[in-house]
C-alpha cells in the first residue's frame, strides 16, 4: 500500500479485515517491522480515539510516534502564488516537504468547513500533502471520509455479523451542532464493497452526495428502515444540499431501545447522549460501539503494516 486516505487504497478488503483480526489475536507479531521509523500526526482537529488508537497502533509495530497539534504551529498557506502577508505563516509546499524529513508516514485529521462546498470537496489540505510530502499520507478522518472508521467498522461487523448477508440501515440522527460527512460517506463506500443488504433512513433534506450513495435504497421512514435489521450505525450529518446547515428539528429520529429491537447499535463516537441515542441503547448489550472503538487500533495497525511493507 503506498497511502491510505480512501478505502480504494486497500487491495483486497476481506483479506485485509481477517488479517486486522488476526492482528488483534497477536497484536505484537511485527514489533520490529517500524522499527526506525517514525510516523508524524498532524491534528488540524481535535480527536480522542484516532489520535490514540494511532499512536497505539504505530508502536505495537515498533514505531515512533510525534503529534502536532496544528493549532500550536504556523498557520498553513495552501494557495499557490499568494503574497502572504496577512495570517498564513509558512506555505504548505516547505511545510510538507520538512515533515517529510522527520517521518516515514504522515497521518493527517483535518475537517471541512462546511461552508465551501467545492472546497471541502477538492480536499485541499490532504490532496496538498499528498502533492508536496514525500512520504506516504494516511488520512485520519478529512473533510469527506474517514476510512480509518470505516475499515475498524467492517471489523465489527465481520466479528457479530451471524448471518452471511446482514442487513445494515445507516440512520442519521439528530445532534445540535452541524457534523461532517465524513464518517457517513466512508460507511456507505464500504457497505458497497461489503456483503450485505444495505439502507439509508434519513428525514427528507439530509440526502448525502448521491455520487457517493448510487443507487443505494433510501427510506425516508425509519421505523420501516428498522424492520429486520441486524445493524443500525447511526450518525447525525449536516445537509449536503443546504450544504452545512442543520436545524434542530427531528428530535423523534434519536435511536431507542424500542426502534433499536434486536439490532445491535454502532456509532463512531462520540456520541451524545439522550440526544443521538438513549442511555438505554448505549447501556445495552446490543451497542458495540466500545468494540468499534478498539478495533480502530488493529484497523490503523493493518494499513500501516501494509505502508511500511512497500516503503
Ligand atoms: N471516531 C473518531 O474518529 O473518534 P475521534 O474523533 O475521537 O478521533
Amino acid at each position: 500500500m503506498k497511502k491510505y486516505t480512501s478505502l480504494n487504497d486497500i487491495n483486497n478488503l476481506q483479506e485485509t479485515i481477517n488479517k486486522a483480526i488476526l492482528l488483534k489475536k497477536d497484536p505484537f507479531k511485527f514489533s520490529s517491522i517500524g522499527k526506525n521509523k517514525t510516523l508524524v500526526m498532524l491534528f488540524f482537529n481535535a480527536s480522542l480515539r484516532t489520535r490514540l488508537s494511532t499512536e497505539k497502533a504505530a508502536k505495537n509495530l515498533g514505531m515512533h510516534v510525534s503529534v502536532l497539534n496544528i493549532s500550536n504551529a504556523w498557520s498553513l498557506e495552501f494557495e499557490d502564488g499568494t503574497v502572504m502577508n496577512l495570517t498564513s505563516s509558512e506555505h504548505i509546499k516547505e511545510a510538507a516537504k520538512v515533515i517529510s524529513q522527520y517521518a516515514e508516514i504522515i497521518a493527517i485529521r483535518a475537517f471541512p468547513s462546511l461552508k465551501n462546498k467545492e472546497k471541502d470537496a477538492s480536499e485541499f489540505v490532504i490532496n496538498n500533502f499528498i502533492k508536496y510530502a514525500e512520504v506516504p499520507i494516511v488520512n485520519m478522518e478529512s473533510a469527506t471520509d474517514h476510512p480509518l472508521q470505516a475499515l475498524a467498522d467492517a471489523i465489527t461487523i465481520t466479528e457479530f455479523k451471524t448471518v452471511k448477508k446482514p442487513k445494515v440501515v445507516l440512520s442519521w440522527a439528530p445532534h445540535p451542532k452541524a457534523l461532517p460527512h465524513s464518517v457517513a460517506n466512508a460507511f456507505v463506500h464500504l457497505m458497497h464493497k461489503m456483503e450485505v443488504d444495505f439502507t439509508i433512513t434519513h428525514p427528507k433534506g439530509y440526502e448525502l452526495d448521491t455520487s457517493i450513495t448510487k443507487d443505494t435504497l433510501i427510506e425516508h421512514d425509519q421505523h420501516k428502515a428498522f424492520e429486520n435489521a441486524d445493524f443500525i450505525y447511526t450518525k447525525n450529518w449536516s445537509s449536503y444540499l443546504d450544504y452545512g446547515k442543520t436545524t434542530n428539528k427531528f428530535s423523534n429520529w434519536m435511536i431507542t431501545k424500542k426502534n433499536l429491537g434486536n439490532a445491535k447499535f454502532m456509532h463512531c463516537l462520540p456520541i451524545r447522549r439522550n440526544v443521538v441515542a438513549e442511555d438505554e441503547v448505549l447501556d445495552s448489550d446490543n451497542s458495540l460501539v466500545i468494540k468499534q472503538a478498539n478495533n480502530r487500533t488493529y484497523a490503523t495497525q493493518i494499513v500501516l503494516k501494509q505502508i511500511l511493507e512497500n516503503l
